[in-house]
């Protein structure tokens, strides 16, 4: 199994963005939480950020789009460069038409459920996304606690999206730890959010290591 681990720079120290991007090179690519204050209770970065952000990262950027309206503003995320872009089912207008734009300006195209979102809508549109981000958190801040009541949700799109031979990334995000990862990877993630976990002490590179270990340490097996 491939495993994917994309550091959050939402943990990163905001005074210098550069070096916190030097620092975790061994990573797959860098997750990049956008918030407008109005779809999450935070404010964070908009698109001139990313747009930098883009040009200065040694691995691509996971853009994920905590913010209403992303029919709207999630295609300029994929104009900027993003490798993916992920947005909200919650807040999503028709995603089926944001994501084959998303896909058509060239970026992966990715849909986000909340913990208390129910997939089944969803299954029988696998094939439009590149991934699914299944949070386990709810989304707004860093550092708070894995919602384990997320996992069967993420066992049943593993299913479905092994029985529609699909190669859709199943991705989790919010409270990933060395301890939670392997909860994660057992029940079918394959791209793993940190961010605490990673930047939270003084060498990432190393973090990066130990989750990537922890991962593979609990494979995935299909029902
Ligand atoms: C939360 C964000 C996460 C956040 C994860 O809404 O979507 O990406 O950075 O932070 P940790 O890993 O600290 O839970
Ligand atoms: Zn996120």
């Amino acid at each position: 199994m491939t495993t994917r681990i994309n550091p959050s720079i939402l943990a990163a120290d905001f005074a210098n963005l550069e070096r916190e991007l030097g620092r975790i090179s061994t990573a797959d690519l860098v997750h990049v939480d956008i918030m407008d204050n109005h779809f999450v209770p935070n404010l964070t970065f908009g698109l001139p950020m990313v747009q930098r952000l883009a040009q200065v990262s040694p691995i691509p950027l996971d853009v994920h789009l905590m913010i209403d309206d992303p029919d709207r503003w999630g295609p300029g995320y994929a104009e900027a460069g993003a490798h993916s872009v992920t947005f909200h089912a919650e807040a999503a207008g028709e995603p089926v038409a944001l994501a084959r734009r998303l896909r058509h300006i060239g970026a992966r195209a990715g849909i986000a459920l909340k913990p208390g979102t129910d997939a089944t809508p969803y299954l029988d549109l696998l094939p439009e996304f590149d991934q699914v981000l299944v949070m386990t958190v709810e989304p707004g801040f860093g550092g708070q606690s894995f919602i384990p009541e997320t996992m069967s949700k993420l066992a049943r799109i593993a299913d479905a999206v092994q029985d529609a031979g699909l190669d859709v990334w199943l991705q989790v995000d919010g409270g990933i730890t060395a301890d939670t990862i392997g909860i994660a990877a057992e029940a079918g993630a394959n791209t793993f959010v940190a961010g605490s976990a990673v930047y939270n002490g003084d060498d990432p590179a190393q973090r990066i290591a130990e989750l990537r270990d922890a991962a593979a340490a609990h494979p995935h097996s299909h029902r």
